[in-house]
């Protein structure tokens, strides 16, 4: 295949997912482009898993060994009521069976970084907000925000939760009368989640940071809708997370008040504060017989990279249309979505857009049941969180460990 017969990429998002992309199209010759909205990327998140069957393709990008090296060896998951008794042990059989056991943690801002590298700086355009996009003369069109227009062959949208690729997408369908009911709905949004990763820690202090091995610790409150999470990592810190279970009327609320707030799903630093001093009194294992609260890793984490984020829970059914293509959201499905787009887009024969059609309906074929799957197996495992434990905690938490979670941190069925 000559160069000219490659087709033009063009990438909305600066992502897990977008980054993976771009990476893996570097690696195989496809030329791209990425528009990123933010002018840099900050390091926020907390941590993630990545198990067995997404570790061949660090191999393959040749940065395995420098992941393995940033990463923590994950070999259990311990839960604990707020008291922080241990929970009655539960069947953890479906976790295992469709978490692949995550065999390592990584901070989320250290991965992404990694990732970043792999992609040459000229071809992510920060500080670039996508308004829409088109199709012109057998051509797919990006909008720029400072009215600018980049011309290629394929649009992917790997621009998150609240995509504008898919927003644009779809009121091009629902024009045409041709988007299913599902996608004309809104996301629910299942929780809110604050997210973080500590400074390098005091081992004397929480010796949970001087373990071998990582411990992925989750906490249930007792009578209130909250559970908090914590990761030790490689670089002696940890990655924690607190999730707010919504019900539909503190969902209703928490949507009304993102979109006051501002146009994307991170919040600013007020009500991440908010939620700071509301839950900073909460118990913390940290082994060694030591305890702690939630405030002491507050304090220890730069208050910059904290951040709220609504967490959403929903796989739409439609997601290509023309030249347009999506790729799913959820950290460990966004790269394997990417994964499979590259390997069909290196392998396309022409770029008419009857070919273009063909290769989308092939990366949904592949991709939509895997995402249907990992999404029905969690609210399975939901539903066996909840039977298997007694008291007050089922009463509050509908959805005991939450889908997302474990789509983002855990789920590595291909
Ligand atoms: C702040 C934050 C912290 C998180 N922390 C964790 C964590 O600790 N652990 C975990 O497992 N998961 C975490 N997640 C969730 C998970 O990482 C994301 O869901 C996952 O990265 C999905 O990847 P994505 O590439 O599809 O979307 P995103 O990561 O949401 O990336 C989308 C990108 O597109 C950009 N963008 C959006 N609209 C436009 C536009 N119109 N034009 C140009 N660019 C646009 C956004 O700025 C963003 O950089 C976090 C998500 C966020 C936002
Ligand atoms: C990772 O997990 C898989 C499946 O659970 C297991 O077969 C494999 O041995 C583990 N790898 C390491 C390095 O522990
Ligand atoms: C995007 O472009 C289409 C086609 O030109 C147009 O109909 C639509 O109004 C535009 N949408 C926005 C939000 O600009
Ligand atoms: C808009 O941004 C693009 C991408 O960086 C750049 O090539 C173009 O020159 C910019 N246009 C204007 C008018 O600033
Ligand atoms: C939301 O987006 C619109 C259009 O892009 C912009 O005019 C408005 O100022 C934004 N609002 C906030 C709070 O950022
Ligand atoms: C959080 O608590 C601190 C200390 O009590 C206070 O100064 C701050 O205003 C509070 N922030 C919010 C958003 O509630
Ligand atoms: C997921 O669940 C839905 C409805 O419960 C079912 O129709 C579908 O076949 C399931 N899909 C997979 C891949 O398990």
């Amino acid at each position: 295949m000559s160069k000219e017969d490659k087709p033009t990429v063009l990438i909305v998002g600066a992502g897990l997912g977008g980054l993976m992309l771009g990476a893996l199209l570097e690696k195989s010759g496809v030329p791209y482009t990425i528009f990123e909205r933010s002018a840099a990327v900050k390091p926020l998140g907390s941590a993630m898993v990545l198990g067995p069957t997404l570790l061949p393709v660090f191999e393959q990008l040749g940065i395995y060994d420098e992941l393995l090296a940033i990463g923590k060896y994950l070999p259990q998951t311990l839960t604990y009521k707020e008291s922080l008794q241990p929970m009655p042990p539960l069947d953890l059989t479906p976790v295992e069976e469709f978490t692949g056991y995550g065999n390592y943690t990584v901070s989320r801002p250290m991965f992404y970084d990694l990732i970043l590298k792999q992609v040459p700086p000229h071809k992510v355009q920060f500080g670039h907000r996508v308004l829409n996009i088109t199709e012109e003369d057998n051509k797919a069109v990006v909008h720029l925000s400072n009215n600018t227009i980049f011309v290629g062959d394929i649009i992917v949208g790997a621009d998150g939760a609240y995509s504008a690729v898919r927003q644009r997408m779809y009121e091009q369908l629902r024009v045409k009368g041709e988007l299913p009911k599902a996608d004309q709905e809104d996301l629910p949004f299942s929780c809110t989640c604050l997210v973080g990763q500590t400074g390098v820690l005091d081992p004397e202090k929480f010796p949970i940071v001087a373990l071998p091995k990582c411990l992925f610790n989750s906490v249930h409150g007792q009578e209130k809708p909250f559970s908090w999470h914590t990761f030790n990592t490689a670089q002696g810190t940890i990655c924690w997370m607190v999730l707010e279970h919504l019900s539909k009327k503190s969902s209703k609320a928490a949507m009304e008040q993102r979109f006051r707030d501002t146009n994307n799903s991170e919040w600013g630093d007020n009500p991440a504060q908010a939620m700071c001093n509301e839950t900073r009194t909460f118990p913390l294992p940290l082994e060694g017989g030591k305890t702690g609260t939630l405030g002491d890793l507050y304090d220890a984490t730069p208050k910059e990279y904290i951040s709220k984020v609504m967490l959403e829970e929903k796989v739409f059914k439609t997601w290509h249309h023309r030249r347009f293509v999506l790729l799913g959201d959820g950290a460990v499905t966004a790269m394997h979505d990417a994964i499979a787009l590259a390997n069909l887009l290196y392998a396309m024969p022409t770029k008419t857009s009857s070919e273009i059609t063909t290769v989308f309906e092939e990366y949904h074929k592949e991709r939509y049941p895997a995402v249907m799957e990992s999404y029905n197996n969690s609210k399975q495992l939901a539903k066996i969180f909840d039977t298997g434990i007694e008291g007050t905690i089922v009463n509050y938490l509908t959805t005991h460990m939450p889908t997302w979670l474990w789509r983002q941190v855990g789920t590595s069925s291909p």
